[in-house]
């Protein structure tokens, strides 16, 4: 499969920038800007792209390349900090903007040389997306000038001969506007890619590769139903069939029919398919529990028990499968960050059962591509596309302390919602939305009588990452049609909420 590689310089549209070389059916690995030039050339790449960086090329310890990258004869894009790289290499100058004019952030009108390959089909101008303090004082030797905006005349530069070309501003973000159409005659044009990157033909390679290294070995899935390690075990069902167990483990605090519908989706298989029914366990476990962080620890040591009970059963296993994407894998050991919740994934259980190696069929792949994947394995739509749902499920959406009936309240609430976005489409525009049962009652009155119930809050988000997000502005009509569904159908709550707060300085869920 032709290749391009990314080499990270700690941008923070690194990711992005995989993503848009993916969807232009290119496949593309993001490499750290520390590995060896030789396993770089192993990989036989068509092209490289040089990533932006918070860093100052001419700083001392700043990130840098082995300069011989530029004499083995491989098209080469820089964006923004790459583009300065690539300057401050081959004899330009990068300095500190002297004045705020020529330090440019935000939208900028840029005028292309449509001429260049790299703007080629192009209109003449366009906007971007500027984000740099630093100057390309001085152009490098052999390059030309591809593109300038009013405050900068150093916005692209190209050396056509060498397939070198540098940009100051961000093509892979959506606000530069022809930011898909560079990325493309870059891959097309100048690396000359056939495009054979497509979820159907990963899907052979994949199973084909599955078949070979399990062999005739046993395979164990822990299935929490989420996108990834339902498409998982799809793909694992596909390759290796009845030797593969997945384990799926209800602890009760699933969405309104869930189980059935994961349970369903994986009855066309020949696999082991094991549905553990721990609701009553995981609720004794809760009782009385109120903390945001110990619920989450009771329903994450409790699973890994019951999943461990099911794998003794299944006998020797030698692979453990997990569902991690390649966001994990880009993100790993990324920092240590504040730890603002335990998140608790019910695919990472390495510890707990004896195997001998571990697969992860989804590692490459974008969440966008681990859909396409699912659908291309036949597995419903319901499925594929989904929310995400958090791995302690509805526990963290009863604040306080957690019961049967509440969670019954919950889930009918909550299935109301979103069949009410679903009907009037909203759920397409949306990443996330739900009901939070609170633990706060109030007054009302119904009929002639007085109540005294739960407030139920709703909420919906936008975000692309969900590391921010902002809250949605769903039209007051659905919010009313929705209250009153809930209001009159559900029974213990009698006042509901909307949820207008982003994050930070929330977050999404509310515990
Ligand atoms: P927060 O609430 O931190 O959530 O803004 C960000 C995203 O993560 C999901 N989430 C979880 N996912 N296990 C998961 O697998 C968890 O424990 C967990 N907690 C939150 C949340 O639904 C949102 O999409």
């Amino acid at each position: 499969m032709e290749k391009i590689l990314i080499i990270d310089f700690g941008g923070q549209y690194n990711q992005l920038i995989a993503r848009r070389v993916r969807e232009c059916n290119v496949y593309c690995e993001v490499k750290p800007y520390t590995t060896p030039l030789t396993e770089l050339q192993a990989m036989k790449p068509i092209g490289v792209i040089f990533t932006g960086g918070p860093q100052s090329v001419y700083l001392e310890g700043s990130p840098q390349v082995d300069p011989a990258i530029f004499t083995w004869g491989v098209p080469i894009l820089g964006i923004c900090y790459g583009c300065q790289l690539i300057a401050h290499n081959l004899g330009g100058q990068v300095t500190p903007a002297q004045d705020d004019s020529a330090r440019e952030y935000g939208k900028t009108i840029t005028y292309y040389d449509t001429g260049c390959k790299l703007f080629s089909g192009l209109p003449k101008q366009g906007i971007s997306w500027m984000s740099h303090g630093d100057y390309m004082a001085k152009v490098p030797e052999r390059f030309a000038l591809a593109a300038r905006s009013d405050a900068c005349p150093n916005v692209a530069i190209a050396d056509e001969e060498r397939g070198f070309y540098g940009v100051q501003f961000h093509p892979e973000v959506d606000h530069t506007e022809y930011g898909a159409d560079i990325l493309r005659n870059f891959l097309y044009k100048i690396c000359r890619a056939k495009g054979d990157w497509t979820m159907d033909g990963y899907k052979d390679l994949a199973i084909a590769d599955l078949r070979r290294r399990i062999g005739g070995g046993k395979v164990l899935l822990a299935l929490s139903g989420g996108v990834d390690s339902s498409v998982a075990a799809a793909l694992l069902a596909e390759a290796v069939g009845s030797q593969l167990t997945c384990v799926f483990v209800d602890h009760g605090l699933m969405r309104y029919n869930e189980g059935n519908e994961v349970e369903d989706a994986f009855a066309k298989w020949d696999l082991n398919f094991v549905r553990v029914n721990a609701e009553s366990r995981f609720l004794l476990k809760l009782a009385g529990a109120d903390e945001p962080e110990r619920k989450r620890k009771i329903i994450g040591e409790e699973f890994v028990r019951v999943f461990e009970e099911e794998a003794k059963k299944v006998g020797t296993v030698d692979f453990l499968a997990q569902g991690t994407i390649y966001p994990d894998v880009i993100e790993s050991g990324a920092g240590d960050a504040a730890v603002i919740k335990s998140h608790h994934n019910v695919g990472g259980l390495p510890d707990c059962v004896d195997f001998r190696e571990i697969v992860e069929p989804l590692r490459m792949l974008f969440k966008d591509e681990v859909r396409q994947l699912g659908r291309e394995l036949g597995l419903p739509e319901y499925l594929v596309s989904r929310q995400p749902f958090p791995g302690p499920g509805l526990a963290i959406r009863i604040i306080g302390d957690i019961t049967k009936e509440k969670a019954d309240c919950l889930r009918q609430a909550d299935f109301i919602f979103r069949e009410e976005m679903a009907r009037a489409g909203e759920d397409k525009n949306l990443s996330q939305y739900f009901a939070v049962l609170t633990n706060t009652r109030s007054v009302g009155v119904m009929g002639d009588g007085r109540t005294y119930d739960y407030t139920l809050a709703l909420r919906a988000v936008t975000t692309s990452d969900f590391m921010t997000a902002d809250w949605a502005r769903i039209p007051y009509e659905l919010l009313d049609k929705v209250s009153t569904r809930i209001v009159n159908e559900v029974k213990g709550i009698n006042r509901i909420v909307y949820d207008i707060t982003s994050k930070p300085p929330a977050t999404i869920e509310w515990e």
